[in-house]
């Protein structure tokens, strides 16, 4: 609890009149949104005790605070993956942190590979649900009846439907699907896809799933986009790798970027 406070002190010394409603997880893709802020002050996670140092290219460091629009925001570019330690909970401080200050809901973002030929590389794909593959929990150790969380509409169906109006209104197609987690770091063999597909899934990705867990674990509503890299592994001739991944992401940071910023401009 003791680092909460001190990293809460240090943003709120910083930034005493920002009051940051919507907190922003920043994927592989996403990094755009950064442009869209406005009035924003940067926080590096060396300076916040509990955040975490990403080990992985493409993913800085920084905790953003300010608007986009009217809307108040803190918008972490960078996260901690379980493939990095293999410990699924590196996501916990921060995001107690961003609860702290006033944050009541998280919307992540992420790289993900697409289970539907429909669905091809460049798409965006709103999370309906999930699948905890690895059935690891960041909960895992924590005590009192608030750990058996309703995973129920965990994906908030309000915000859901809010996002599919926007991207509308945008004339952005966004496809809205299941979320396969997979622990990584290596990609899926085929067979792993193949099954993936059978159990329901659409898409598949490395992220995102314990923070979900996380943020209902603390009362925070959740809404979570992908940016399609690529196609399953064996679905395409394409070689799957980080590269190809960042290539893509870049490719079409621009558009993921503005749905995204109309998206949270607008949320309540
Ligand atoms: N698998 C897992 N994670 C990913 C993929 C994939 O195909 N593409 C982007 N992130």
């Amino acid at each position: 609890m003791n680092t909460t406070l001190n990293a809460m002190h240090t943003i709120r010394q910083h930034a005493p009149d920002l009051h940051p409603r919507v907190a922003v997880v920043l994927g592989s893709g996403w990094g755009g949104l950064t442009d869209h802020l406005t009035g924003a002050i940067q926080f590096p996670y060396s300076d916040l005790p509990g955040f975490p140092q990403p080990s992985v290219a493409g993913h800085s460091g920084t905790l953003w605070l300010g608007h986009i629009g009217a809307q108040p925001v803190a918008v972490m570019s960078g996260r901690k993956h379980g493939y990095e330690t293999g410990a699924v909970d590196g996501m916990a401080e921060p995001l107690r942190v961003l609860k702290s200050i006033g944050c009541h809901t998280l919307v992540q973002t992420n790289a993900a590979g697409s289970l539907r030929p429909d669905m091809p590389p460049q798409s965006l794909m709103l999370i309906s649900d999930h699948l905890n593959l690895p059935q690891r929990s960041p909960l895992v150790g924590q005590l009192g009846s608030e750990r058996f969380v309703n995973m129920v509409e965990a994906y908030d169906p309000e915000l859901n439907r809010l996002a599919a109006q926007v991207a509308q209104a945008q004339g952005t197609t966004l496809f809205e699907g299941v979320y396969a987690w997979f622990l990584g770091p290596q990609f899926e063999t085929p067979a792993e896809i193949r099954m993936a597909r059978l159990l329901g899934a659409d898409a598949v990705g490395m992220s995102t799933v314990p923070e979900t867990i996380l943020a209902r674990h603390l009362g925070l509503r959740v809404l979570a986009l992908s940016f399609i890299t690529n196609l399953g592994a064996g679905m395409s001739a394409e070689h799957l790798s980080h590269a190809h991944t960042l290539d893509q992401a870049q490719a079409g940071s621009a558009k993921a970027s503005r749905l995204l910023a109309d998206i949270v401009a607008q949320l309540p």
